[in-house]
């Protein structure tokens, strides 16, 4: 499910760059650890492309493949992202189906979740196509957005969220589970609104 006006305007924001910056990389890279050398790695749901800057900047990705649902996101990300030319690639897929993006399973280091998850009203399928694109070992870093906050009057007041099947922390950590991704570490912060961590991909998988 695309963002409404305000999300837009929140994302597209320095503040929330600030949070991902200084809170959300720093935290994940101490649940999930480092990325390999010369890791290739996916973003989903990319928004405006700042997670995807992170994600070779300060994790050392050598590669990243970005997509979102959004064309004008995905517009906005490859502006963003045009420094790194050779490096990171964006593309218009839903995370639930990345079949032609991605038709290889077992393509990528790690995978990230700034976010976008809870948009997806099967989110259970974009679990199952993390977990398809991700190699042995391979390292999912999410950070997820759980029914408590979403339930919030200031929430259904300014954001659309799909209302059906909406996740705690542990209903989306098991589910991590029932799709073989082993949780590493995980922590749920503002009174169970948010959930951050990292899985990792069975070894022999
Ligand atoms: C809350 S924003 C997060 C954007 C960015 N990751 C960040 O943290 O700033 C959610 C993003 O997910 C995208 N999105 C929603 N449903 C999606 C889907 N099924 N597949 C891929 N992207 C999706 C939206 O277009 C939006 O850009």
């Amino acid at each position: 499910m695309l963002m409404n006006r305000i999300e837009t305007a929140v994302i597209n924001n320095p503040a929330r760059r600030a949070v991902q910056r200084w809170y959300e990389a720093p935290l994940l890279q101490r649940l999930g650890g480092p990325l390999p050398e010369r890791a290739r790695v996916l973003e989903i749901g990319c928004g405006p492309g700042y997670g995807a800057r992170l994600i070779l900047d300060a994790f050392g990705a050598a590669r990243v493949d970005a997509v979102d649902l959004d064309p004008a996101m995905a517009r906005r990300a490859r502006r963003r992202l045009a420094p790194y030319a050779g490096r990171a690639r964006v593309g218009v897929s839903d995370a639930t189906d990345l079949s032609a993006l991605v038709p290889e399973n077992g393509t990528y280091d790690a995978v990230f979740d700034f976010g976008i998850i809870h948009h997806i009203p099967n989110w259970r399928d974009a679990l199952a196509e993390v977990a398809r694109v991700l190699k042995p070992g391979g390292v999912f870093y999410f950070e997820e957005v759980t029914r408590h906050a979403l339930d919030r009057a200031v929430y259904r007041i300014l954001f659309d969220h799909p209302e059906q099947d909406r996740f705690t922390d542990t209903e989306f950590l098991d589910a991590l589970g029932a799709h073989g991704l082993h949780v590493r570490g995980h922590r749920t912060i503002v009174f169970g609104d948010f959930v951050l961590g990292a899985a990792q991909a069975r070894l022999n998988a």
